[in-house]
């Protein structure tokens, strides 16, 4: 099969490198990938949200299939033209990704079919949002824009105070733009966190599995939110009573709602949940796979994943049995120092052989640069993977290769999975 990877994150390698493996696989184009891509497929200079020289470019390769590993693209309704193209494509179209690109959908799909979510308010009007945070009195208490804001646009808010500002920045200075237009106001929960995910063909879902992503910038979750600075699965807290009641509660219903009232979604659902003491509850949907907790799942998968790709594009997932092996596996992203915030790039990257069999460094800031040498090209820059019988020995292993990779101004946090 000729294929076509879009997107240029860590999350994309680790699908390329997965799709690298597979019996099928004739050519893997990435558009428009990284230096890791590079060397396990041919990179296309095309920008992961230009869905017309997107299309122009399968069209014209002939590709069998088209895979999709970030939001924008979905939610821009790449499936939509692919599919009219009459191309074959992974992913949910606009309307099915709209799980992701409105919270307040989300939500309202959650509550019409009764899954397990904090309790929320929706408003399009900043002072009646106003007098209701006026009269709250449970904090803290959660503010969400209720577009695609890249991860930031969740504000916990601990006083009144706070909301009044969280509410300024989202309505009405538009921090993140049309984001922002609509405002969803929740219950914070407490509990575990963790993602769960699930592959589906818009009928089918496949087995379970799920990682456990680490957001802040700081050791001990500090500092900002960042895309994730680093994964582990399974989560300590994962059993099979833990997994059947999130596919009966959760990813069965919301397959099942958007079949029914809406569009099929097809491709991944990734279920960022909080385990609490009155059970699992979900805090918000995803229409993708997650970085960086691609990077410690695909490791875990015992299948070939084109398989798994075109058996959910021709609704026939129930024909193939998706297989999670029983290892432990985490990853730690590298980032260039100061990520989230403004960083520096084009730094020379040393020390990328690998320690060992069940040792993976994923790409995702990097590029090469005129004499073929790696360089940093961006704030998250790398993930080092491992694989091993437990957590802690995963870890270590991890933390082991780490030591030998060096580039200016490298940080990472110390504390993954420990
Ligand atoms: P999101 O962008 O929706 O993933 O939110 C970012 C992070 O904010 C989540 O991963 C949670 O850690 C936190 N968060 C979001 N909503 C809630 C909530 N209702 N209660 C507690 N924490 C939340
Ligand atoms: N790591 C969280 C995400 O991919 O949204």
């Amino acid at each position: 099969m000729k294929i076509l990877l879009v997107g240029s994150g860590g999350r994309e390698h680790a699908i390329a490198w997965k799709i690298s493996q597979s019996p099928k696989l004739e050519k893997l184009f990435i558009a428009p990938g990284n230096a890791g891509t590079k060397s396990i497929g041919t990179n296309v200079e095309i920008s992961d949200t230009d869905i017309d020289a997107l299309k122009n470019f399968a069209l014209a390769r002939e590709i069998d299939l088209t895979i999709v590993g970030p939001e924008a693209p979905l939610a821009l309704g790449i499936v939509d033209v692919f599919v009219e193209t009459g191309l074959s494509i992974f992913g949910p179209t606009a309307s099915a990704a709209r799980l992701e690109s409105s919270k307040s959908f989300a939500k309202d799909v959650m509550k019409k079919w009764n899954i397990p979510t904090a309790s929320y308010k929706a408003f399009q009007d900043p002072e009646k949002a106003h007098a209701y945070l006026e009269n709250l009195n449970y904090f803290p208490t959660v503010l969400k824009a209720d577009g695609l804001a890249s991860g930031k646009g969740v504000y916990i808010c601990q006083h009144k105070s706070e909301a009044l500002s969280a509410l300024q920045d989202i309505m009405v200075s538009k921090v993140f733009g049309d984001a922002g237009t609509t405002l969803v106001i929740e219950e914070f929960l407490e509990g575990w966190e963790l993602s769960a995910f699930a592959f589906t063909d818009g009928e089918s879902i496949s087995d379970l599995v799920a990682a456990c992503d680490y957001k802040r910038v700081g050791e001990g979750d500090t500092g900002p939110n960042t895309g994730g600075m680093g994964a582990f699965s399974p989560p300590r807290i994962w059993d099979q009573n833990l997994k059947d009641q999130i596919r009966d509660l959760v990813i069965k219903p919301i397959v099942e709602a958007m079949r029914t009232d809406h569009e099929p979604f097809v491709g991944t659902i990734f279920a960022g949940m909080m385990i609490t003491e009155t059970g699992p509850k979900v805090v918000e949907f995803n229409c993708r796979l997650g970085d960086p907790e691609t990077q410690v799942i695909l490791p875990l998968l015992g299948n070939d994943i084109l398989e798994i790709f075109e058996s959910c594009v021709n609704r026939r997932l129930n024909s193939v049995k998706v297989d999670w092996r029983k290892d432990a596996s985490v990853a730690v992203v590298l980032a260039s120092g100061g990520y989230p915030s403004a960083y520096s790039t084009g730094y020379p990257i040393d020390g990328l052989t690998l320690g060992g069999d069940s040792v993976n460094i994923f790409h995702a800031g990097t590029k090469l640069d005129e004499e073929g040498k790696i360089i940093t090209n961006g704030g998250r820059v790398l993930a080092v993977n491992a694989l091993a019988p437990d957590i802690n020995q995963a870890a270590d292993v991890v933390y082991e290769n780490i030591r030998e990779i060096t580039f200016r101004n490298m940080y990472y946090r110390a504390d993954v999975a420990k």
